[in-house]
């Protein structure tokens, strides 16, 4: 089994009396290092948690995904021979709808619910021979022995806090030749993605502000370019869709790229 949950893994128990009131009613401490990481960390699994038993019940967030698949069959060379790494795949929809394209996924989370609810999809798909989903965070745990044919990734590297490891270390767990296909929303100069969450933290109900770490989106020329930083070749950026969602009270279309980059072909 090559899935190995790393000692110092920054994911505390979510059991634990002392770690939920760190979430509900700690103070406001430094936004940096390694504790800080951590509270983060647990900010956005709570987040996750609480949503992922229904998270495929927004058709928006279906047909997202939907549309993303799409954008990936026309985007990447799948001839159904790939085995395919996930990175943050939640409910594992996205490597669902694309399971005729690929030879097997794994679907890797951080929230312990997003990957109940993705092995339980996993299962009705009656794809459990081919699909795996664990619970790993490239960032902190020790990498998987296993390399992969290429990965995918949509609306994750926002939630992310050193992106640019994350793209080193998804490289890393690649073959020569293979791909990162990375979905994320453009600069959103505004915050208005995010807004509610914001308000949500804010006010203290229940996480805090910067227990939640969220990028506002990134600038697509500039995230290009730090997948070349990380070692990725041959990277092209394209257009990848809009995602609509209620911002202010009125329906806004946030746009979307997609990046993709390769491991060297050596
Ligand atoms: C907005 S959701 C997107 C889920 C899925 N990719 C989709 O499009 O429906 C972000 C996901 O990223 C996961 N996540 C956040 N940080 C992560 C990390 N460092 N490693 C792996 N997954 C992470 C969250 O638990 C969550 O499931």
């Amino acid at each position: 089994m090559p899935w190995k949950r790393a000692t110092n893994c920054a994911i505390a128990p979510r059991s634990s009396p002392s770690n939920q009131r760190n979430i509900a009613r700690g103070p406001r401490r430094d936004k940096s290092g390694p504790e800080a990481y951590a509270r983060g960390m647990l900010g956005a699994v709570k987040h996750f948690d609480e949503r992922a038993a229904t998270w495929d019940d927004d058709p928006a967030k279906l047909a997202r995904a939907q549309r993303t698949a799409a954008l990936l069959r026309e985007h990447l060379p799948l001839n159904g021979t790939e085995q395919v790494l996930d990175v943050g795949g939640g409910t594992g929809r996205l490597s669902i709808l694309l399971a005729d394209a690929i030879a097997d996924a794994t679907i890797a989370d951080t929230s312990t619910g997003m990957i109940e609810a993705a092995t339980q999809k996993i299962d009705a798909a009656g794809l459990s021979d081919r699909f795996r989903a664990v619970l790993l965070d490239l960032t902190v745990d020790d990498l998987p022995e296993e390399r992969f044919d290429g990965a995918w990734s949509q609306l994750v590297l926002h939630h992310v806090r050193d992106v640019d490891l994350l793209l080193h270390r998804v490289r890393e767990v690649l073959k020569p030749g293979a791909w990162f296909a990375v979905v994320d929303l453009d600069q959103d100069a505004d915050g208005a993605f995010h807004a509610h969450l914001r308000e949500h933290h804010d006010g203290h109900d229940s996480h805090q502000d910067e227990e939640f770490l969220v990028h506002d989106g990134f600038d697509r020329h500039s995230f290009g370019e730090r997948m070349r930083a990380a070692g990725f070749e041959r990277v092209t950026v394209h257009d990848g869709g809009v995602v609509r969602k209620e911002a202010g009270n009125q329906d806004r279309d946030f746009p979307m790229f997609l990046a993709i980059g390769h491991h060297s072909a050596d």
